[in-house]
Order: structure tokens, then sequence, then C-alpha cells
């Protein structure tokens, strides 16, 4: 089996690879193909990889490319974590934002919407290239803003194409874990859209048991959710957010946050990345000790000013190791090309599992995954509120990839405007001016 990873010189590809590595079982994958368009970051990560590889008699074969269509062919799975404009580009989606006294964040907000506009032309490109050179394989999206660009590709790729996130099931884990239940066993009655999901319910035996988890205190204080909702917003909504869900429940203060630091978390990762892969050039023996190094600090560092606003504390050191995306893309993986039936939290087409939306909305829900692929399963619907929100996000979504694929600036504007982070018609010119001045990729939205 053939592993193609897109944006393969990115700095989480040794966790995919590290789960590749345990991964004992037969129909594993053998082969890995590394893209990217940086060879220097290429070099980098190839260097992590081989260390990596160092214990295992049997580890999957690494190749490097810069070439698309080279690293296609022939792929059963292509894995795409790709960042456009890379990291500058991401703390100029922030910074322009934030001038206007709008929250700028890689995926929530104005920051997410200028993400998009870059990504989709290339994340489109990209699947016109895998309908024609691998039609058959399999695409595992977390390019972000991960459901935006899932929607994006879905008319070239079908349902072969299924985007993943992290966050959900590390939502569950730790609801799971609160609760002292094994987190594999149990149903996540979680719905939403990537970044702007729910969970509503936690069943473990044919029982329910969210219920009792909103009602203990102690134990909804002692993990992530709980302490940056607080125990009385999560009781009064009867369900627990995504964590991303804090920049619109405490929005002002999320906001006040991030503009009172310098540094946004763009450019603390700009500094962070360019020095571990400059120095991962100069001692390559070193590389996967570099690597460790500078991802512990990252993972410690994760939504800093939302955990200060809601004075959370440190990051729970259990959540910087448990098994995040990659156990997902893995999970995803093995389900398909075993045939071996999983129930993972994905971002598939709607299908009518929840009727405030279309057919073809990418939602993000639990999804039971065979050979056949992914189908979204029975969840509860939407209250009024999550439904509001939700539809109001999907235009916006739909309103930034109608113009990612036409060029309208009408379609742009509507986006940013029709924002519930964005307050202002007048704002969403001025941010789109903003970011058509700085991003080469959104010149020609200029007026
Ligand atoms: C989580 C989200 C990703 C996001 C990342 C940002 O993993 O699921 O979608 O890209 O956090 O983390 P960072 O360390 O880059 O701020
Ligand atoms: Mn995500």
């Amino acid at each position: 089996m053939r592993l193609t990873i897109l944006g393969g010189g990115g700095f989480r590809v040794p966790l995919v690879y590290q789960a590749l590595l345990g991964d004992r079982g037969e129909g594993r994958i053998t082969s890995v193909v590394l893209y990217d368009t940086d060879r220097g970051r290429l070099g980098a990560i190839g260097a992590v990889l081989r260390q990596q590889a160092a214990k295992y008699s049997d580890a999957p074969a690494v190749t490097e490319t810069t070439d698309l269509d080279e690293a296609l062919r022939g792929a059963d799975f292509v894995f795409s974590a790709i960042r456009v404009g890379g990291l500058e580009g991401r703390t100029v989606d922030e910074r322009v934002a934030l001038d206007l006294g709008v929250l700028g964040q890689e995926t929530v907000g104005a920051g997410g919407i200028a993400y998009a506009l870059r990504t989709l032309p290339v994340a489109v490109g990209i699947a016109q290239r895998i309908a024609e050179l691998a039609p058959e394989a399999w695409v595992i999206n977390f390019t972000n803003p991960a459901g935006m660009v899932t929607e994006a590709m879905i008319p070239y790729l079908g349902d072969r194409v299924i985007g993943i996130c992290d966050s959900p099931s590390g939502l569950g884990r730790r609801a799971a874990l609160a609760l002292g239940l094994d987190a594999s066993t149990v149903f996540y009655d979680y719905a939403g859209l990537n970044h702007l999901g729910w969970l509503r319910g936690l069943q473990s035996g044919g029982v329910d048991r969210l219920p009792e988890l909103l009602a203990d205190s102690t134990a909804l204080g002692a993990f992530e959710e709980g302490r940056l909702f607080g125990v009385e917003w999560l009781r009064s909504l009867g369900s627990i957010p995504n964590e991303y869900l804090h920049y619109y429940y405490f929005a002002r203060e999320t906001l006040a946050a991030v503009q009172a630091v310098e540094q946004t978390r763009g450019t603390f990762l700009l500094e962070q990345q360019s020095a571990f892969y400059a120095e991962t050039a100069r001692r390559p023996d070193d590389a996967l000790e570099l690597w460790q190094k500078t991802r512990a600090e990252r993972e410690s560092t994760y939504m800093v000013e939302s955990r200060a606003v809601a004075d959370a504390g440190e990051r729970d050191e259990r959540d910087m190791s448990a098994g995040g995306y990659e156990q997902v893309a893995l999970s995803l993986m093995r389900a398909i090309a075993h045939n071996e039936r999983a129930s993972l939290i994905l971002n598939v087409r709607n299908r009518g599992t929840l009727r405030h939306l279309d057919d073809d909305a990418v939602v993000e829900v639990p999804c039971t995954v065979d050979a056949n692929g992914a189908r979204p399963v029975t969840v509860s619907q939407f209250t009024d509120h999550q439904a509001g929100l939700v539809c109001a996000v999907k235009a916006v979504e739909r309103s930034t990839i109608e113009a990612a694929t036409t060029g309208s600036r009408a379609a742009a504007v509507r986006a940013f405007a029709w924002h519930p982070l964005i307050d202002s018609v007048t704002a969403a010119h001025q941010l789109l001016d903003g970011y058509a001045d700085r991003l080469p990729e959104l010149a020609p939205f200029r007026r």
C-alpha cells in the first residue's frame, strides 16, 4: 500500500509516520511518498523520518519528490496537509484582521476566509490531478480550513475525499476519560462543521452519560473544554462545544487577548519553525531530537490566549501525547484498506443526516467507515442555536468557495460580511482590500 503525503515537508508529518511504524497489521502502508514544493523542508522531515525508522526492521520506505504528478501516480491513499502561503501567509491572515478590530485566527473568522481564498484554488487543482492520475485513490484531507477544502474537492473526487480533524476525537476522548470510560467503546453524538461542533451525547452501554458529566463539576473542571467554557455555561448549553467555539462564545475576550500580545500564533510558529528547519539543515544527525523538542514547545502553547482568558491553566499532559489526527488518519486508512468497520468523526457530505443542511453540505459527524468509504450515521438534530450558527457559517463557507473558484469580489465580500464574528459590511470591504494588498494570491480581488 502506498501513501502519498502532500505537504510532505510539513512539521506534523513525523506524527503520521510514527503511527504507520506502530501499525503491525497486514496490508499496512509499506511505501510513503513525500511531496512538497520546498526541497529544504522535505530534506529536514526526511531526516526525521529516517531516524524514526532506525529502530524498525520493516519501516515503510520513504521517497521524496517535488513533482506532483510523480507523487500521485500509483497512490492508494493521498494525505493532503498543505499550507498555501506558508506560515508567512498565516501571520498576514491574523494581522490584517486584528488591525481592523476583528479576530485573526488560522481557521476561524476573517483569517479563515483569507486562508481559504488562497488555498481553495490550489486544492481544486490537486483534486483535478488526483482524478486524472489516481482516480482509485482515497484522499484524506487535513488541509485547512478542512471543511471548506473538502467541500471544494468533492466535485472532482466525489466521496473519495474525506476531511479529518483531531479536535472532535480529542474532545470525545477527554469527555470519556473524565467519566472514567474507555474512549474507544463510546458513541459520540457530535455534529457541526469543522471547528464548529458540539458533543450532545456520549453513549456507553446503552446509556447517555453526558448528563452525568454535566452534573459533575469536579469532572468537568478536570478537562480542557470544561475549563475553557466553564461549568455553568456547559450546563446551560446542555452540550460540550468544540474548543474552537471559544472564539464565538467569548468573542470579545479572545479578540482582546490576541490583540494584547505582540506575538500571534502565526508569528510564534513562523519563528519557531524557521529555527527548526534551519537548525536541522545544519545538524541533520540531530533531526529527530530537534523535532521532538520543537513539538513539545508547540503543543504546550496551543490556544494559549483562550486558556488565559478562561484562566484554564496549563494544557493537560495527556492531550499533548494522546493519539491526535495521525490516529484518525491511520484508523481511516485501515478501515478502508481492510474493510474493518470503524466509527470515526469525519468531514463528509451530509446526505440527509442533519435536516437543517442540504445533502451536499460537508458536515463533521460520526461516520461508519469500511471498504466503501465513510457514511454518516444518525445523530441528534441541531438545536435552534446550533442550527443558526452552523447555517450562518455554512453560507460563509459557500460564498468563500464561490469567490475562490470564480474570482468574484462580491462573493468574497459577502463571505466576510456574513461571518458572525465580523460586524460590518464596511469592515468586510476593508478586510478584503487589506488581504489583497498583502497576499499575492488575493491580489485579483482588488477593486
Ligand atoms: C488543531 C486543529 C488543526 C489546526 C491546529 C493548529 O490540531 O485541529 O486544524 O491546524 O490545531 O495548531 P497550531 O499549533 O498550528 O496552532
Ligand atoms: Mn482541525
